[in-house]
């Protein structure tokens, strides 16, 4: 224990001393020990990629980006939904990068230091077993992100809320989805050193997990290989191939022997090694950015075709979803309106990517005006349909109802504690539109999107 708190202090006054002297270059790309290519790791991302100022400082919140069009307004429901946190990769790509550790452990050759690092020091330590866990990293990303909330909605996620069941706890029932549910609710209850009670959560993968239950998705999207020939072309083309290539070239092995799942599996290698130990691994040395916007890519268009655009039925596979947030904020805005205390001021719901994407899809986020193909890489550049901004760990779509006085109600989205706008809906106050207005806005999904009609196999022909 001694030793620790020496070395904290210790650590504690080398960070002032380097913050003195760094201060002028706080740009994370001046940071050695983040991997130059990080801001491409997709869904593999870190939430401090997106949100770069945490890096500094995990619990700083800024109010004034909110910035309601009058001083009067006052939150009345906040509804987050959320991805889990940070998390071992799968068992699936654990035996990728193991066979690709076996690879260059084996075969690969030189006298780079990275290389010989890899092939000396560093050990295989990922095991089957940790199938898709979350991490300690992943514990914090939520705990930390409970602090934040409570900081940027005191009215709302405050100690007497909590107390009072005013906050509701829903997750999918994923062991990584459950643990950072915990995790929030922990933030909380440390944060307030709450001991003398537990507050529950709901397990419901009817809202969390919609994609398992959507049989039309299931059958025409999930298990068909051919709604993913996009992903397959682009893996096989010329833009990964000289990915492969200088792979090989590094390593000093035949180009046969890289094959696409080892360029990814190398790159997870990389990104894991950052996401959860936050080491800038040798692995890392594998690729320059071109090589990893070459891989981002790979994987944008796998969820654009399997979660995003690419097919309708992605986005309304999330019915349901969509459904159950405005029924909550209907109500939290009808109780305000006739005079009743808001219920659940606040819901929190945990899930997975597959979960914000489809939803964020349905809602109109990040559509651009090409489809992502195989054969439109360098003409999708500056497309918006980036999962790396989009969907790093914990990342998180809030919806905020403001009540601004004599039945001035209005809704603040954010992502990723970032304010933005609803597409199409951009001549507003701000970025605070009247609630009626996007409810206006969405009105044809409100009046349809039925998840059983969407969802089974073959629709009614009036509905097509
Ligand atoms: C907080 O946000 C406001 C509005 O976006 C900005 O003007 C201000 O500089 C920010 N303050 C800090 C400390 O980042
Ligand atoms: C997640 O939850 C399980 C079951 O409660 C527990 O055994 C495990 O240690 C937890 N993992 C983390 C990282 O909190
Ligand atoms: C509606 O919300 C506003 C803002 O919090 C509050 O001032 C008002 O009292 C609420 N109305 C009722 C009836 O609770």
């Amino acid at each position: 224990m001694m030793q620790i708190n020496i070395w904290k202090i210790l650590v504690v006054h080398l960070s002032i001393i380097i913050g003195f002297s760094c201060s002028l270059q706080r740009n994370p790309e001046d940071n050695p020990d983040i991997p130059a290519i990080a801001k491409y790791f997709s869904t593999k991302g870190r939430y401090e990629e997106v949100n770069p100022h945490l890096i500094e400082d995990v619990l700083a919140v800024n109010r004034s980006i909110l910035q309601p069009p009058y001083a009067q307004c006052r939150e009345i429901h906040l509804t987050a939904i959320i991805r889990h946190g940070t998390r071992y990769p799968t068992t699936k790509n654990i035996k990728k990068m193991q066979k690709f550790y076996d690879l260059v452990k084996s075969r690969a050759s030189g006298k780079e230091s990275w290389l010989r690092e890899i092939q000396t020091q560093w050990t295989m330590w990922y095991t089957e077993d940790m199938d898709g866990r979350l991490v300690q990293k992943g514990v914090n990303d939520h705990k930390h992100l409970a602090v934040r909330l409570s900081k940027l909605f005191p009215s709302l996620i405050s100690e007497e809320k909590l107390r009072g069941g005013f906050i509701k706890f829903i997750t999918s029932s994923k062991h990584r989805c459950v643990n950072s549910t915990l995790s929030f609710k922990a933030g909380l209850t440390e944060l307030w050193d709450i001991k003398d009670k537990e507050f529950d959560h709901a397990v419901n993968d009817a809202l969390m997990r919609f994609f398992d239950q959507c049989t039309r998705f299931l059958q025409e999207v999930d298990n068909n290989p051919s709604a993913v020939t996009e992903v397959d072309k682009f893996r096989q083309g010329p833009e990964m191939r000289r990915v492969q290539e200088k792979i090989a070239d590094r390593l000093s092995i035949p180009y046969n022997a890289i094959t696409d799942d080892m360029a990814e599996a190398a790159f997870y290698l990389c990104a894991y090694e950052f996401a959860i130990k936050t080491v800038n691994s040798p692995w890392c040395r594998l690729f320059d950015e071109v090589d990893a916007q070459v891989l981002e890519y790979a994987n944008d268009l796998k969820q654009f075709w399997k979660r995003g655009y690419g097919y309708d039925i992605n986005s309304k596979s999330s019915c349901i979803l969509f459904h159950d947030v405005f029924s909550r904020l209907d109500q939290a805005a009808n109780e305000n309106k006739s005079g009743q205390q808001v219920t659940e001021a606040v819901t929190v719901q945990i899930g997975h990517a597959e979960t914000l994407l489809p939803l964020l899809t349905l809602l109109g986020f990040f559509k651009d005006s090409e489809a992502l193909t195989s054969t439109n890489y360098a003409t999708q550049t500056h497309r918006s349909f980036r999962t790396s901004h989009m969907l790093p760990y914990a990342a998180n779509l809030l919806l905020v109802l403001y009540d601004c006085g004599g039945g001035d109600l209005r809704l603040q989205p954010l992502l990723n504690e970032k304010p933005v706008t609803f597409p199409g809906l951009t001549d507003q106050k701000a970025s605070m539109p009247l609630y009626q207005d996007v409810r206006e806005h969405y009105g044809e999904l409100l009046r349809g999107c039925d998840f059983e009609n969407e969802c089974q196999l073959f629709k009614h022909p009036s509905e097509m």
